[in-house]
């Protein structure tokens, strides 16, 4: 059985640390669907489960990487054939399954999509769980009934993974996009993505968040819970929908109820986790199409695999922009 190259993510002595080793398919958790992993990518997650800044690994030892895309070696379930390029992304991989952060990995059938027309390995993972998640916000939201006539849409992490994509998906179907950042050097950066306005969060008086404020937008996207999070629910238009996608800045929510029940503001959660079909493939085809962002391209960089321990940090610092895509055995 031939050796392949893995980054460990291990707790010893109460501490978590990822390091390269080398593993064989017999350590590999069980599924039906092998892959020769191409590329894989970088989100918040990633770099909370890598370090231990966040209680993200819920079994140790385990490979890091909650995305993969690349080649199927074999499978045993007749929807996935050898050759075929594929995505996973999400469930348990990276986090309670070994995942992309290695040469091959092994994953069961359900958690596998194929790739859509039109995208290649890498722009897939450019997208990762943060364009799947972006998209899967979007569609959650128009389900909801935001349309651009309704007035403009806030996107919280602007510059991160999930708010570049966000922006760049909701200028390109016509909304008004408001970004905010904490980043000031990264406004030319937000409006190439196509944001109409960029606002800095040091620009925001967070100590005292009434429960209705003036009422500005239609959406929402947001990247950080906490007080950008109250301060945006009491700033929302009448029948307002709010995406909460992440806890970047803080896992607390202290608001009150008068936005939901006074102004019919909607507060759904997306959770790209565990959804499944037809969100999943849909949500997938869609970010190839319809719903493709202009500028992926241009907001993603690629790592080489063994540069990837060093790029944590940046994630954990709220430095991240764009989004990495790390090439594990390339294309
Ligand atoms: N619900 C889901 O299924 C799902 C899926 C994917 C991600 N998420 C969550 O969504 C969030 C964004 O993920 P990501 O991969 O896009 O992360 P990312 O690339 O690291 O971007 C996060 C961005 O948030 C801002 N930020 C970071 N730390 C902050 C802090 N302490 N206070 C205020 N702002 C801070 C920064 O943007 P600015 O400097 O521009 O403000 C940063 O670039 C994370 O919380 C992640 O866990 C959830």
């Amino acid at each position: 059985m031939t050796a392949f190259k893995a980054l460990l993510i291990e707790e010893r002595d109460g501490k978590t640390g990822a390091g390269f080793v080398r593993m064989d398919e017999n350590q590999l958790d069980p599924g039906e669907v092998t892959i020769r992993v191409a590329f894989s990518s970088v989100n918040y997650k990633d770099a909370l489960a890598a370090t231990g800044a966040g209680r993200i690994i819920r079994r140790f030892p385990c490979v890091g990487g909650i995305d993969l895309s690349g080649i199927v070696i074999k499978s045993s379930d007749p929807r996935f054939q050898e050759g075929d390029a594929v995505i996973a992304t999400s469930f348990d991989i990276g986090v309670a399954h070994h995942g992309g952060y290695a040469e091959v990995a092994r994953v069961p059938a359900d958690w596998v999509v194929p790739l859509p027309a039109g995208l290649s390995l890498s722009q897939a993972m450019a997208l990762g769980t943060a364009g799947f998640t972006a998209a899967l916000g979007v569609v959650r939201m128009e389900e909801n009934g935001l349309r651009p006539e309704k007035g403009p849409v806030i996107v919280t992490g602007a510059t991160g993974g999930v708010g570049s994509l966000a922006v760049d998906i909701l200028a390109r179907r016509g909304y008004h996009v408001v970004a905010l950042t904490g980043k000031e050097s990264e406004s030319a950066y937000l409006k190439g993505l196509g944001a109409a306005e960029v606002l800095l969060r040091s620009s925001l008086d967070l100590s005292k968040i009434r429960p209705l404020d003036r009422a500005r937008w239609a959406g929402a996207v947001d990247n950080l819970g906490g007080d950008v999070l109250a301060w945006i629910a009491s700033t929302m238009e009448q029948g307002g929908t709010i995406a909460s996608i992440g806890l970047a800045a803080s896992m607390s929510l202290n608001t009150t109820v008068a936005p939901f029940i006074l102004r019919g503001v909607s507060l759904l959660g997306v959770d790209s986790g565990y959804i499944r079909e037809p969100y999943r493939s849909g949500v997938w085809q869609s970010l190839a199409t319809d719903l493709r962002p202009p500028h992926l391209d241009a907001m993603s960089r690629t790592i080489p695999f063994a540069a990837l321990p060093e790029i944590f940090s940046e994630y954990i610092a709220g430095k991240a922009k764009g989004r990495v895509v790390v090439e594990v055995g390339g294309a």
